[in-house]
């Protein structure tokens, strides 16, 4: 059957790109501009987590922000959030299934752990002294009150039917809810298989009857926000679901919008106790000529500023796409007025016998209006077939303002804040499946990723967040507990520059005090320039280069130098510099991937190292050396090894800027070659993380010392003695990193090691095939054993001294003095 509407917006081109396969968005996101991993002292996080408490997933703020209620499993809890550095518990009320009530959830084929307990999954403020709570209750949704002062329950055991319509069946389902003026308002499945979807009103006020509306005017929803029109009286229910407006090979799912009007009571003998005002209405996110992102995943609504219309309300809508191969993900931005014309336009009438839509013909002002109680049988009868509206909500700038093809955003908050330059600027922070939290700054000249904080590991099926303004803390529950995470922690930019660079509109440099700092409306004298990120208009006092004193670094003669440079944010680009030779040749200096450069100390390459990162057209001196000679009482022993302390203990990060493993093998003495030539080294080591070779790099004898000097220590700090050979095999540098050096490693080592690796693999094969022969149990170990081996390549490899640090994806900061 052809689809009888095809909406050209849509379909050719998501056709077209569907078979030649084309998704991939234009215009992704700029990669975050710093990083903060768990547990990070540079970007604290306040996590709450009880022992007994689990899947701490619905979260309620209250009005003045000072608590935070939250629905767990078996459980509702009040949290005091008042201050910032700290969540406590103040208030837990249990509520939890009864044993019997939890084997009738397994004799319906339920797990008793995993389904069975009671999620509670809606909790909103009913009055000024109760909440309203519905949870899943051993697959049979319960629903009550909260006394918030005594924080007790009233009713949550009773078995009220019509909690059933209230919240879904199955912890894994989403529902959404909202109470205005003391009746709730839900959208929800209402049965055990998690269908029968609905749309209603309870606890109507004034003796009117409660309002739903049929079934099948939803098809497969899967609800995700809702959001009051106080000024006209309506609801709104942000949900997708499968558009039957189309026959499509898939099912094709549509992010919808629909609207019912808080006041609606029904026909009278038309749509008894349905809505009359019930309406549906598509929401478009859509990069031209690309597949539409369709799916939507969460909604945050926006209020208009102070003194603004409702109509200037913003809906912020996070979407994927049912197409995506990989993790793809856009936000896109409905402004009510919007959504109020296309419910105030035409409709399409619905043939609910042939499934089939067309145009509603003539005039019909009544569709989608309220007060229709007193409506002829006629004009509900209309009504009752035309529920969609012909025309689609489009996002205000006609797209997504954020467009990622590398992350899967679930989850959306947004606030708005004026720039130092008394501009208004709105930062959303995006949670991304993988546990990260994104904070992204709209501007003129579109997006940027300030920074991007891990709040936590293990990938959730159930997460939200919520933003206190009030406090300036987004608020993240999953399964694992509840973490506060601050909007900015402006004193984490130490210099000018780093404060500008970061276009944070949170932050400014506030130049009397000298420090970056959260910024205050109308302050004169901040340093901020989110659109440019111009360093040196905005910091023209800081100075740029050379004044930062170099850190004296006393070596040996051919011992291998190594200095550290930490990228001061992801996209700085870092660039030595020497006062010896204007260029650094690649054969003899070694950049590794964290930074820092290596290389053998020799007559030639004592003298002054800087390090200089650039960013935005801006360039600093983040790290300076003087390397130097020092006259050397005699070597005691090349080969003892030194332990030696975590590099970041002493000033309290927990970044780890180093660290090097000791190996306790005894080591070969040196094979090198004087020469400065190139040898060819083969491929062989592609499984093996990172190779520095020091051999070509020694124009005389080379001994086995490597010296690791980190500028923010002031000077050398760990010494390691190791042979070239197992330098050879440490380090972690990327592919490319490794593609230079590797130029330079022994040949004939890899070849030796090929062939003792082959004679491994061929003996553990033998001695796989000696065993299996005789059906010993022991066969599993032994095969598992072998391609252990053969995975890591050699044995000895594992228990190489490390050079490199991790990647430095820690931190931004650069301890500049
Ligand atoms: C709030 O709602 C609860 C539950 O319906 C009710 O018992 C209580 O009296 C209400 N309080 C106020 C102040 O209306
Ligand atoms: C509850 O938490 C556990 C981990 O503690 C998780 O495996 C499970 O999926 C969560 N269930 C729901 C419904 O959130």
């Amino acid at each position: 059957m052809p689809p009888s509407i095809i909406p050209p917006s849509i379909m050719p081109p998501s056709i077209l790109l569907f078979f030649f396969g084309l998704l991939s968005a234009t215009g992704s996101l700029p990669p975050p501009r710093t990083t903060f991993l768990l547990p990070s002292a540079d970007r604290p996080l306040v996590l709450f987590s009880l022992p007994d408490i689990h899947n701490t997933t619905t979260l309620l703020l209250s009005d003045d922000g000072d608590t935070l209620y939250v629905g767990a499993r078996d459980a509702v809890l009040s949290l005091d959030v008042s201050q910032s550095d700290v969540i406590s518990l103040k208030k837990k009320v249990e509520w939890r299934p009864s044993d019997s009530e939890i084997k009738d959830c397994e004799n319906k084929g339920k797990d008793a752990t995993v389904d069975c307990p009671n999620f509670v999954r809606v909790l909103q403020p009913m009055n000024s002294t109760h909440l309203y709570a519905c949870g899943s209750y051993a697959y049979s949704p319960h629903d009550g009150f909260i006394d918030a002062e005594s924080f007790s329950m009233v009713d949550g055991q009773q078995a009220d039917t019509k909690a059933k319509v209230r919240c879904p069946f199955s912890p894994m389902q989403k529902s959404t809810a909202i109470i205005v003026d003391g009746e709730l308002f839900t959208a929800t499945t209402t049965n055990f298989r998690g269908v029968e979807p609905q749309i209603s009103r309870h606890f109507s006020k004034d003796g009117r009857q409660d309002v739903s509306q049929d079934s099948s005017l939803l098809e497969e929803p899967r609800f995700v926000s809702s959001a009051s029109d106080p000024s006209e009286g309506k609801l709104y229910f942000f949900f997708n679901e499968v558009g039957n407006e189309f026959s499509f090979v898939d099912k094709l799912r549509i992010a919808r919008v629909a609207q019912v009007c808080k006041d609606d009571v029904g026909g009278q003998r038309t749509l008894q106790n349905k809505w009359t005002s019930f309406a549906k209405t598509s929401l478009l996110c859509q990069v031209p000529k690309h597949l539409p992102f369709n799916v939507l995943r969460d909604v945050f609504t926006l209020p208009p500023p102070e003194g603004s219309d409702a109509a200037n309300t913003l809906f912020y809508g996070v979407f994927t796409s049912q197409w995506s191969s990989g993790p793809e993900s856009s936000v896109c931005v409905f402004k009510l007025q919007d959504i109020r014309a296309v419910f105030t336009g035409t409709y399409m009438n619905f043939d609910f016998q042939n499934q089939q839509w067309s145009t509603v013909l003539g005039k019909h002002p009544y569709l989608g209006q309220c007060g229709l109680n007193s409506a002829s049988d006629s004009e509900l009868e209309q009504v009752k077939k035309s529920f969609m509206t012909s025309g689609k909500v489009k996002p205000v700038g006609g797209g997504p303002v954020v467009v990622s093809s590398g992350q899967q955003y679930s989850h959306v908050a947004a606030l708005r804040t004026q720039a130092a330059n008394g501009n208004p600027y709105t930062v959303l922070f995006l949670l991304t499946e993988s546990g990260f939290l994104h904070k992204v700054v709209l501007l003129d000249q579109g997006v940027h990723v300030v920074e991007e904080i891990q709040v936590f590991s293990q990938p959730q099926l159930v997460k939200s967040i919520v933003l206190s303004s009030s406090k300036g803390v987004v608020y993240v529950g999953t399964s694992e507990g509840v973490t506060a995470v601050p909007v900015a922690r402006c004193s984490g930019y130490r210099t000018c520059s780093q404060c500008v660079l970061a276009r944070d509109p949170l932050c400014g440099w506030s130049r009397s005090a000298g420090v970056c700092t959260a910024l205050v409306a109308q302050q004169q004298d901040m340093a901020q320039d989110l659109e440019n990120g111009n360093v040196e208009e905005q910091c023209p006092g800081q100075t740029r280069n050379s004044l930062l004193p170099a850190t004296e670094v006393s070596v040996h003669l051919n011992e291998v130098v190594r200095l550290q440079c930490r990228k001061p944010s992801n996209v700085a680009a870092l660039t030595w510099t020497s006062s010896r030779s204007d260029s650094l040749p690649d054969k003899l200096f070694i950049r590794s991937a964290d930074g820092s450069l290596s290389f053998l100390a020799t007559h030639e390459t004592f003298g002054t190292y800087r390090c200089e990162a650039e960013e935005g057209g801006y360039r600093e001196t983040v790290a300076s050396y003087e390397v130097q000679q020092i006259v050397p009482p005699q070597i005691a022993s090349p080969r003892s090894f030194s332990p030696f302390p975590k590099a970041e203990d002493d000033h309290g990060t927990d970044e780890p800027f180093e660290e090097i493993s000791i190996s306790t093998e005894e080591p070969k003495t040196s094979t090198t070659k004087p020469s400065g030539e190139p040898e060819d080294s083969g491929m062989k080591d592609e499984g093996v993380p990172g190779t520095t070779d020091w051999s070509d790099a020694s124009p005389t004898d080379l001994t086995d010392e490597i010296v690791v000097a980190d500028k923010a220590n002031s000077g050398l700090k760990n010494e390691i003695k190791v042979t070239p050979e197992r330098d050879a095999w440490s380090g972690e540098e990327p592919a490319d990193e490794r593609l230079r050096v590797r130029e330079k490693s022994f040949y004939s080592e890899l070849v030796v090691v090929s062939l003792l690796l082959a004679a491994c693999v061929c003996v553990l094969i033998l001695a796989g095939i000696h065993v299996w022969r005789q059906r010993k149990t022991g066969l599993k170990k032994i095969s598992l054993v072998g391609s252990e081996d053969g995975g890591k390549t050699n044995q000895s490899m594992e228990t190489v001294p490390s050079l490199s640090s991790p990647e430095d994806t820690g931190g931004p900061e650069v301890k500049v003095e």
